[in-house]
């Protein structure tokens, strides 16, 4: 396989919400939701970025589609500066980078049909006459597995799976090159997050598209992601290849975040369980190792060409 380029690089990225209180309404702290964080994603390639509720998941996400403002960093776009809003369009990033919601049911507007839900980045981004419009909504439809009439439909008469497709379909509806999906089947259950993933899959393998993938389930995750971030309190704590988070996890939220994927397997339940209170073990009483006195993460060091591991400077870890 050739080596593909870097299609978006986020550099130093900060996002602090103020946090106002007293008499006068002043700002008295922040909450650090996202703290300097750095990663690419290469065209046609899928990134995790996992962690547990609160992490700062989508607040990374919301910001890179200009839903939320930085604090802080860049963000490099096929090479150009698209931290500016004025840039983004000069650079067609708003057609190109497109987001799957993580509530489907309040991200798509229940007054609008299915058809005008779909419709609406097409109609933004394309010079259509409304009959290439409708062709291309029943095609999108069709993509994601769902009937052409369901395009004169509300979405309160789709089941929740059905939804998250609609989702899945909006987003590819403008040709992107990037779609960031955050938590785009946790609401489902298992058999039809399967089904959505496996679209999601299929659409990236035919149409090139890259996935930001944001998840707070390391199993959900395995088949989707190239490369992942492992995430806690606003900063990357771990980032790998498949094989380096899955096979050879360092840190110990890593190590949490794997101990509490469900095991299958009947024969080793009662061996998983005592590693993953061992896990829990090490988690609660060895903060200090893993996090600084204030319990930041510390920063990112490399391990290998592909493993970045949140250690204390001198080395005495592990
Ligand atoms: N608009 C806001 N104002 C103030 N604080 C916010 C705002 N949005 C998010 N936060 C805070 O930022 C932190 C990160 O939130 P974020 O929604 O990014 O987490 P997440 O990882 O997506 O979590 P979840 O898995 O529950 O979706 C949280 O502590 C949250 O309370
Ligand atoms: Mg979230």
């Amino acid at each position: 396989m050739s080596e593909s380029k870097d299609l978006i690089t986020i550099k130093d990225l900060c996002v602090h919400y103020p946090i106002r209180s007293g008499f006068f309404n002043r700002i008295t702290d922040y909450v650090y939701a996202v703290d300097g964080v750095n990663f690419t994603i290469k065209a046609g390639q899928s990134y995790g970025i996992i962690g547990e509720s609160g992490s700062g998941k989508s607040t990374i996400g919301k910001t890179i589609v200009g839903l939320e403002k930085a604090t802080h960093g860049q963000i490099i776009y096929d090479g150009y500066d698209v931290t500016k809003r004025k840039n983004r369009k000069k650079h067609k990033y708003n057609k190109d980078v497109q987001m799957i919601f993580q509530d489907s049911l309040s991200s798509l507007n229940p007054r609008k049909k299915i058809l005008d839900i779909i419709a609406e980045p097409i109609r933004n981004f394309e010079d259509f006459t409304e009959d290439q419009v409708k062709a291309r909504v029943a095609e999108l439809l069709n993509i994601v597995g769902l009937e052409e009439e369901a395009m004169y439909k509300f979405p309160h008469q789709f089941s929740g799976g059905q939804r998250q497709r609609i989702g899945v379909a909006r987003a590819v509806a403008s040709n992107p090159k990037l779609i960031i999906a955050d938590e785009p089947v946790s609401a489902l259950d298992l058999s039809v997050q399967a089904q959505v993933l496996n679209y999601m899959k299929k659409i990236q393998k035919d149409l090139g598209i890259s996935y930001m993938f944001i998840s707070h389930d390391l199993g959900v995750v395995y088949h989707m992601c190239d490369n992942l971030a492992i995430m806690h309190r606003g900063k990357f704590v771990e980032i790998g290849s498949r094989d380096d988070i899955y096979n050879h996890p360092q840190h110990i939220y890593t190590k949490r975040l794997l101990a509490a994927i469900p095991q299958v397997d009947v024969e080793h339940r009662d061996e998983h369980r005592a590693y993953r209170k061992q896990v829990e073990k090490e988690f609660t009483e060895n903060q200090d190792k893993w996090y600084d006195k204030d319990g930041k993460v510390y920063d990112l060091r490399q391990i290998s060409e592909t493993h970045w591991v949140a250690l204390p400077d001198a080395g005495e870890e592990k």
